[in-house]
């Protein structure tokens, strides 16, 4: 089936589908189905990482729908990310050989520095001493860039971005690289629209890609308090005005704005309401509105995780 996704155009000149499946908390045992289901509904942008901990998963859905024809890897566009263990440069290449030996690709379309900062490489994800406290790593995100680079010119890497950097960060990373990161991936939905640093990137071409578009209820973190964003009233009534469920909304928001968006599902009809988002446009006035709800909440804080690091980006303005 041919998909009806258009593309962004990156700095680089390649292209990325402004629409994909986000693969963060779909187990192993679901995540399968997941992909190649979106694969079979027109989805052809993956987004991924070796955090997630499901690349052979993920990679076996993919490999499964270009043996079956379905499409080709041409078709496709992967992405996946470093991990906060990796950034010693002489680790990211083998790093981003891992990912492509449990996708069993030869190459990513875009590969991403997860986070801004890092922790010691001792074998497990989230490495802590024995009061509990992260080990973090002292590495330079700039020169983990440089070691970034050096996967497109191996072809490792199509296209090389960030996740999670703050302006002030990603403007260090401008001022020494040679290649441009194509994208940005932040936490992105009305409660966080991310208006100012939207900009700030368009105006030196990065492109923001939205992930936790719909308020990430599946979250491993919550909190009572949190709101709920799929159920918020200004959400829901703009939903019903255009006929369209509240994700629908959420999902439309980004498109319209521009900005690239990643929704997860795991689930038939969520996956295939996520894609019927283009035929049907927002009113300014409702993008007013939802503009309006933006306080600047987070979903994902990283509290105790990555707060502590001189490199966590959230104390920035944008
Ligand atoms: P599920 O995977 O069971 O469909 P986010 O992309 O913001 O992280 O949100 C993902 C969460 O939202 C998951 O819990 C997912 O559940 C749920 N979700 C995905 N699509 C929809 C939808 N169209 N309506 C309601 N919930 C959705």
């Amino acid at each position: 089936m041919a998909s009806t996704v258009p593309f962004v155009k990156l700095s680089n000149g390649l292209q990325i589908p402004i629409f994909g499946l986000g693969t963060w908390k779909s187990k192993p045992g679901e995540v399968e189905y997941a992909v190649k289901t979106a694969i079979d509904m027109g989805y052809r942008h993956i987004d991924g990482a070796y955090c997630y901990q499901n690349e052979k998963e993920v990679g076996t859905a993919i490999r499964n729908k270009i043996e079956d024809g379905t499409v080709k890897r041409e078709d496709l566009f992967i992405t996946s990310k470093l991990w906060n263990t990796f950034h010693d440069p002489k680790d990211v290449e083998k790093a981003c050989r891992k990912t492509l030996s449990d996708l069993g690709l030869q190459y990513v379309d875009l590969y991403l520095i997860h986070w801004p900062f890092c922790y010691v490489e001792n074998g497990e994800l989230f490495p802590r001493d024995p009061s509990g406290e992260m080990i973090f790593a002292d590495f330079d995100y700039v020169d983990t860039w440089k070691a970034m680079e050096k996967l497109v010119s191996l072809g490792l890497a199509k296209s090389i971005g960030v996740s999670n950097f703050n302006v002030e960060q990603i403007e260090r990373i401008l001022k020494s690289c040679s290649i441009k990161p194509v994208t940005n991936q932040v936490e992105c939905h009305p409660y966080l629209a991310q208006i100012e640093l939207g900009k700030w990137m368009a105006a030196r071409g990065i492109t923001l890609t939205a992930y936790s578009p719909l308020g990430s209820p599946d979250r491993p973190v919550q909190s009572p308090t949190d709101k709920v964003l799929l159920q918020d009233p200004v959400v829901l009534s703009i939903a019903q005005k255009y006929n369209k469920s509240a994700a629908q909304i959420l999902l439309r928001y980004q498109l319209d704005r521009g900005f690239i968006v990643i929704p997860k599902s795991i689930n038939k009809e969520r996956l295939q309401q996520n894609m019927e988002i283009f035929d049907f446009n927002l009113i300014k006035e409702d993008l007013d509105k939802l503009n309006s709800l933006n306080s600047g909440f987070r979903y994902i804080t990283m509290a105790g995780i990555g707060d502590k690091h001189k490199y966590h980006p959230f104390n920035a303005k944008f």
